[in-house]
């Protein structure tokens, strides 16, 4: 089978891991500071927070922004449930916006429509890799007097106007799940430059107690320390941290293979009627976590996925709505008629595999199955 995402490790990544299963920090150790660090330093942030997840990590940005119960965020229906289901552990509720066709990703005009004197914050997801219209929802941002929190799971490595992402809304997170940019296993990061958001998302990810580890290690360190907010264990092992580190080395490359993939898939299938491609807008480098397709005319999406099924090819659909999922449609009254962007695309849409170690052979082999389907219609 060729999967929609795979990992890339090599002998590198394997030496550094097997260097800290050897060492007396199996967590909470130097590796930890040393990968948030990097991380600073790749996306032009102040501060990084490493933690087990980017659901963990999710999770963590909305509680450091400490809106009263009830407040109101405005986030996309096209994303994992992950995004939104952040705000309802901390007893937010999420308001659904319309997204882009071209783009899968929320659109502004729309964020616009669902504001209320309740709202405080938009999530907003980089759907793809492929950076929102991070401007516009700036300003609106401003006009009202919110957060921005960027769910940035699929964005790592890419750029905005020549920006990288992680230096652009108050928090961004990260994922380092094995599909994902780079990979630490499971994994993700919080990442900011507001100093006061940072220290109490660095609490509230190690169960609110205000000094680590290693802080009240060795001769001459105090054993006191204080739970000073009811936080959780969301922390990363330094094993993780220490693939992270070497993964890091490497992202620019993969992102760059991942650009000459997407480039391939376009170049053979823009003469397709039957496909509508996704776009890129200007001043993006794009991330391309996944290539997405929308299928127009007489393909039926759920013909096409099996047969590719069939043929070994790990074709996949990003995302069911979150919406449509049952805890949703059962606790709440969304109605997917205010949706109808989403509704076509979710309809349309699928992803075919693209990861960094894929060959020319793999996409033509990708290309040929989908003509194959085509012709016999
Ligand atoms: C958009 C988005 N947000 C959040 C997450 C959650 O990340 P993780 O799997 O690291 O918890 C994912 C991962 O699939 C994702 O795609």
């Amino acid at each position: 089978m060729i999967p929609y995402g795979h990992q890339t490790i090599d002998d590198e990544d394997i030496e550094e891991v097997i260097k800290v299963l050897r060492s007396d920090w199996l967590t909470t150790g130097p590796k930890i500071s040393e990968f948030e660090n990097a991380l600073c330093d790749y996306v032009g942030s102040e501060h990084a927070i490493a933690m087990n997840s980017g659901t963990s990590a999710l999770d963590i940005a909305v509680a450091s922004l400490d809106l009263p119960r009830g407040s109101e965020v405005i986030t996309t229906p096209f994303t994992f449930v992950a995004t939104s289901n952040a705000l309802l552990y901390n007893g937010l509720k999420p308001v659904f916006a319309d997204i882009e066709r071209e783009t899968r990703n929320i659109d502004p005009e729309d964020i616009g429509h669902r504001i209320t004197p309740r709202t405080k914050a938009i999530m907003y997801m980089d759907y793809a890799g492929h950076p929102c219209n991070i401007d516009e929802i700036q300003d609106i941002a401003n006009e009202h007097d919110l957060y921005l929190i960027e769910d940035a799971c699929h964005s790592f490595g890419a750029t905005y106007h020549d920006k990288k992402i992680g230096s652009l809304a108050d928090l961004t997170v990260f994922s380092f799940h094995p599909v994902k940019p780079i990979t630490t296993g499971e994994g993700g990061a919080v990442v900011t430059n507001d100093p006061e958001l940072a220290q109490k998302a660095r609490m509230l990810h190690s169960h609110g107690i205000d000094r680590d580890t290693i802080s009240r290690y060795g001769p001459d360190a105090g054993w006191a320390y204080d739970m000073k907010m009811l936080g959780r264990n969301y922390r990363m092992t330094d094993i993780q941290a220490a693939l992270g580190i070497s993964q890091l080395k490497k992202i620019d490359q993969f992102i760059e293979r991942r650009n000459e993939i997407a480039l391939y898939y376009q170049e053979l299938l823009q003469d397709i009627e039957l496909i509508s491609l996704p776009m890129t807008k200007e001043k993006i480098r794009h991330g391309w976590h996944i290539y997405t397709v929308l299928l127009e005319g007489a393909i039926k999406r759920n013909d096409l996925f099996k047969y590719l099924r069939r043929e070994n090819i790990g074709a996949n659909v990003h995302y069911i709505p979150v919406y449509r999922h049952s805890y949703y449609s059962e606790t709440f009254d969304y109605n997917k008629k205010d949706y109808p962007v989403t509704e076509d695309v979710f309809k349309h849409i699928i992803t075919l595999p693209l990861f960094p170690e894929m060959t020319e052979e793999d996409v033509e082999y990708v290309v040929s199955s989908i003509l194959k389907i085509i012709h016999s219609l």
